[in-house]
């Protein structure tokens, strides 16, 4: 089945047609940089220029969404514009384009394409993914089954949330050298072990191309690997998603 997979992050927006029978792409992935107000209204208007049109689409959409997704709906909405809670991203896409589309949190979907993907993934005991890029996203499957809408991203670190300590954002923003960041994503790590005893962590978003340069460094008690994806899983897992 053919489906526009769409993830929509707090700095770009990436869409491709996804091949859900084996998660490869059969369009360019497209990429607009996420507009300053982050607005359902740029945002939506841009997903209609760059992807529904240029692609011509009128079949089946997925979309990943940086926030809380039940049955569709945003509950939550933390590097993008607070506008976005209560959107219904499914009604919208019916109404606006007429296209059927399912939404899911960004980090659920980069695990869905992971774990589907990855044979090496172990089937049972507990897997997490960590998307790195604006924020800290993260989704947990136990025995091959999602437990959705986890929000590690947001623990409490040094008085405000995790991802304003250990992103990659922040890793940009205080132009931290690979080894600062990484103790700073250790001690991240740690405190996930402590609540949840991973049997696998795999590192997925804009980060995860440059896993060479921070693995060696990483502390872990569990196995930690890169996302085999990279970036692309949450395009594909949002096209699985709605498939
Ligand atoms: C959001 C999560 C999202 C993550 C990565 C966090 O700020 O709360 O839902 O998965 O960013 O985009």
């Amino acid at each position: 089945m053919e489906v526009l997979g769409i993830d929509i992050g707090g700095s770009g927006v990436k869409a491709a047609i996804v091949d859900t029978n084996n998660g490869r792409f059969l369009s360019e992935k497209i990429r607009f940089q996420t507009p300053e107000s982050g607005s359902p209204k740029k945002i939506f208007s841009g997903i209609e220029s760059h992807f529904i049109e240029k692609l011509n689409w009128n079949g089946i959409v997925g979309c990943g969404f940086p926030g809380v997704i039940i049955k569709n709906k945003v509950h939550s909405a933390a590097n993008i514009s607070k506008k976005w809670v209560g959107v219904n991203i499914k009604k919208f896409f019916l109404q606006k384009f007429n296209l059927k589309c399912k939404a899911i949190n960004d980090a659920d979907a980069a695990g869905i394409a992971e774990i589907n993907l990855n044979n090496e993934i172990p089937k049972k005991g507990t897997i997490m993914v960590i998307t790195i890029g604006t924020g800290l996203g993260t989704s947990i499957f136990v025995n091959g089954k999602l437990v959705p809408n986890i929000e590690f991203g947001h623990l409490k670190m040094y008085g405000d949330c995790a991802e304003k300590y250990a992103s990659n954002l922040a890793r940009k923003k205080l132009n931290l050298t690979w080894k600062e960041w990484t103790a700073r994503f250790s001690e991240y790590i740690a405190y996930i072990e402590l609540l949840i005893s991973p049997d696998v962590i795999i590192l997925g978003g804009g980060i995860s191309k440059y896993f060479d340069q921070y693995k060696s460094d990483l502390i872990s008690n569990c196995e930690i690997i890169q996302a085999k994806n990279r970036n692309n899983a949450g395009i594909i897992g949002a096209a699985f998603s709605a498939s």
